[in-house]
């Protein structure tokens, strides 16, 4: 069987660290492109000298032509201005979607069939521009945020508790912003749930923090994350490429599901060799349905900023 293909647009820091973690998993060749000459050619020919080390032998090629894109399977958009100090994702709106839009038309001319994932901010009116704009079935478009996020919660709270990372399951709902909605009460360590091994007052702090995640490690470096998204991405591939059917909190298409009207947005789905083969309808009480909403609300309005620009 012929090795799948990856390709990742945008060698900046999301791009080329999702190009690496990629590259060590070993299931695709991993084509890496850029605007800038020179730069996903050198990250990529980097990547591919730590195979020796790494013990991986895909291909990695770094370009600037498209036609070396043709027939990927999955395409990583990641190719955006990120957020500085400051900065809102929302700022980002009108030159991604620009952007966005120009790198969506190459993937349907050389890659029709592939799997679109877009990590670009913001990011649930970005998926939207890249589904517009494409016209692929909608179950193979999809947004990378949703992994990254409940990383960070469960990161924050296994720190708490002092336990391992992996003892911690949960999910997230809602549009990548401020306004996210971790779900505690669908949370559990080692099958306790959350609510009864932390305080109220402490599961509203590590909530809140989780929202302001991405701001956090903006304020700290200067600039936006990229290793934790990045590995959010290569999850959801390795999902789509292996058909191992996990269930990822990611942005998807969702109509009837959670109310939601035709809107991609945030919510547990199960990704395998159809894209996103289910959405899972968790049974939200009032409270939750009410910033299920608000966010949902929030995600409509970026829609209408970017219909406006399409
Ligand atoms: P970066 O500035 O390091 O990299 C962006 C790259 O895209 C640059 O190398 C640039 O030359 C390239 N690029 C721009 N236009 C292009 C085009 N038309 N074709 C090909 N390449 C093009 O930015 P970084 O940190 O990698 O972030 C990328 C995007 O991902 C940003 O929009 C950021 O906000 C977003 N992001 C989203 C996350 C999420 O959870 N969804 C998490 C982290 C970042
Ligand atoms: C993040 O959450 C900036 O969306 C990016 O880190």
């Amino acid at each position: 069987m012929a090795q799948k293909k990856i390709t990742v647009v945008g060698a900046g820091n999301v791009g080329a660290t999702t190009a690496h973690i990629a590259a060590t998993k070993n299931f695709a060749d991993i084509v890496l492109i850029d605007i800038v000459d020179g730069l996903a050619q050198g990250k990529a020919l980097d990547i591919a000298q730590a195979g020796s080390i790494q013990k991986f032998d895909c291909k990695v090629t770094g370009t600037c032509d498209w036609q070396v894109t043709k027939d990927s399977d999955i395409v990583i958009v990641t190719s955006g201005l990120p957020r500085k100090p400051g900065m809102s994702r929302d700022d980002l709106i009108a030159k991604n979607t620009e952007i966005v839009k120009s790198v969506t038309q190459q993937i349907a001319k050389y890659s029709p069939d592939a799997f679109i994932i877009v990590v670009c901010n913001p990011l649930d009116a970005m998926v939207y521009t890249a589904s517009k704009v494409s016209g692929f079935e909608k179950k193979k478009i999809m947004g990378m945020a949703g992994a990254l996020d409940c990383a960070r919660y469960n990161y924050f709270i296994a720190t708490e508790l002092d336990v391992s990372v992996n003892d911690v399951q949960s999910t997230l709902m809602g549009g990548h912003g401020d306004d996210m909605v971790p779900l505690p009460r669908f949370t559990t360590v080692n099958d306790k749930p959350l609510t009864e091994l932390l305080s109220k007052d402490k599961i509203e702090e590590i909530v809140e923090r989780t929202r302001k995640g991405g701001i956090e490690i903006v304020n700290l470096l200067g600039y936006s994350a990229y290793y934790a998204p990045a590995a959010g991405a290569v999850k959801m591939a390795e999902a789509i490429l292996t058909d191992n059917k996990t269930t990822i909190p990611c942005c998807v298409y969702c109509d009837k599901e959670y109310g939601a009207g035709g809107y991609f947005v945030g919510v547990p789905a199960q990704l395998g060799a159809a894209g996103v083969e289910k959405v899972i309808e968790l049974d939200l009480d009032a409270d939750e349905r009410i910033l299920f909403e608000k966010s949902l609300a929030h995600v409509k309005e970026l829609v209408k900023k970017v219909g406006e620009m399409l």
